[in-house]
């Protein structure tokens, strides 16, 4: 009998086939016996009728608990009330094999709370609304690499292992590499530049790590980044590409996961409205759009939350209420020199703020991209790099990159588990990841 996956039965409408899975839930009614079969790509209802079926499979169905592993072979029949099937299909069946009884699962369809289910993270995967983020995940990951690889970038990896810092010193998670300090990457970008000066335009897409401190909805120790780095680009060139990228990635997932969008309750029509060209705004015009959005805040609390200065950097509250004035993610360029990474380009004519620009997602999710031009010039990357009291040593390979053949270029990141959450609508970041590493969790 051929395995059949249940995402393919409705090619096999009359036929007998087989189904290799978990059993989802159980229902039984005496001489009935109702199955709920998932095989990793959907569930189907399988019923056992003691009449139509042989005394030893009936006794099997009847025995089956939650999360049992089956082979169960029967005959695939349209109906309308099967529930959760795809297309509304379900199995008569003809034969139940036990490949294992579960013993009780500790996830039953009652409430649970977070905590008990982030220790079960390696069941809790199987539930369905894990299962549809996880599929979307999956999609979303397809679809950046897709839309880099068709639009001429080439992807090179690198390295976890690092020994200088580029986002900062407060993040780095230190590890003792045989005596000598390194770091796990906070970005993959210093590498990436230098394999844009081989390729021309390369991307590399990775797990990065930073050590944030403070427990937020929207910061994990261990998430993923897609980075393209494209040479003899302008900031204003690459927020074209920032934008062409994520209507492909969005409107993929609005295509390929109509179903998992309806297990996660989402409305998609904000997703649906994700098409370039994206709003753009500058970073003084934001601060000036904050004061007045502040000036009409009645909450007391909120208001001091927004409470902000030119050169402050944007905090949660700022990006959920300046996204909320757009209906598609909004370009922020122009952010003050002093609050961003050292390699980003200064204003020719106003140093005090720099060629770099966040896409903030709409509904509140804030920064999904964070990009910019990058120094150039030799001598003014050597004084950013002193300026910001790194250690020039370790910079040395990538001050060579404007030795020899420099050119302006420009570059991004876009997180993975955020460009999930907002597209998946989840409250929480945790969600995003199979196995979320935050303060304080690093396990399963
Ligand atoms: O803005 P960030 O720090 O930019 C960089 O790392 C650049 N080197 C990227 C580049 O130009 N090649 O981070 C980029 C994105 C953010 O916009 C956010 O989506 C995500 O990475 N991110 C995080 N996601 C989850 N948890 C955290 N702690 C994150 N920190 C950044
Ligand atoms: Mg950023």
């Amino acid at each position: 009998m051929p395995v059949v996956r249940i995402q393919d039965i409705g090619a096999h409408e009359g036929q007998e086939v087989t189904i290799e899975g978990w059993i989802y839930a159980k229902t039984g009614k005496g001489r009935l016996q109702f199955l709920q079969v998932r095989d990793g790509t959907g569930i189907i209802q399988c019923v056992a009728f003691k009449k139509e079926i042989d005394e030893e499979s009936f006794a099997a169905a009847k025995s089956l608990t939650q999360e049992s592993s089956v082979r169960v072979t029967g005959t695939v029949r349209a109906d309308d009330r099967a529930p959760g099937t795809p297309g509304g299909f379900e199995v008569g069946l003809s034969n139940v094999e036990v490949v294992q009884i579960s013993s009780e699962y500790p996830i039953t369809p009652k409430e649970h709370g977070v905590e008990f289910l982030s220790d079960n993270r390696h069941l809790w995967l199987r539930s369905q609304r894990q299962w549809a983020i996880m599929r979307i995940r999956s999609t979303i990951m397809r679809s950046m690499r897709e839309w880099l690889d068709t639009n001429g970038f080439m992807e090179v990896t690198t390295p976890i292992i690092t020994p200088a810092a580029a986002e900062g010193t407060s993040t780095l998670f230190e590890i003792d590499y045989f005596g000598d300090p390194s770091y796990l990457a906070q970005t993959g970008q210093l590498y990436n530049e230098a394999n844009m000066a081989a390729f021309g335009k390369v991307y590399c897409f990775g797990p990065t790590f930073r050590a944030e401190k403070s427990k937020t909805r929207r910061h994990l120790t261990e998430f993923w980044m897609i980075e393209p780095e494209i040479a003899f680009c302008t900031l204003d060139q690459l927020l074209e590409v920032e934008e062409q990228f994520t209507e492909h990635v969005v409107q993929t997932v609005l295509q390929q996961h109509k179903a998992e969008l309806e297990i996660l309750e989402r409305d998609t029509s904000a997703l649906e409205k994700v098409t370039a060209p994206f709003p753009r705004i500058t970073y003084d015009e934001a601060i000036e759009l904050l004061h007045k959005l502040r000036e009409e805040e009645t909450d007391p609390e909120m208001k001091e939350m927004l409470k902000i200065e030119w050169g402050d950097d944007f905090g949660s509250p700022h990006e959920t209420v300046l996204t909320q004035q757009f209906e598609k993610p909004v370009f922020v360029t122009g952010y003050p020199t002093q609050v961003k990474a050292f390699y980003m380009t200064p204003h020719e004519d106003r140093p005090e703020v720099c060629y770099s620009a966040d896409l903030l997602a709409p509904e509140g999710y804030g920064e999904v991209i964070g990009g910019s031009q990058r120094i150039h010039d030799h001598d003014q990357l050597l004084a950013a790099i002193k300026a910001h009291d790194l250690p020039v040593e370790n910079y040395e390979w990538y001050l060579d990159l404007r030795k020899f053949g420099s050119q302006p270029h420009s570059g991004f990141g876009m997180g993975l588990e955020r460009t999930i959450a907002w597209i998946c609508g989840l409250g929480h970041i945790r969600e995003a990841s199979p196995y979320p590493r935050m303060l304080q969790r690093n396990s399963p």
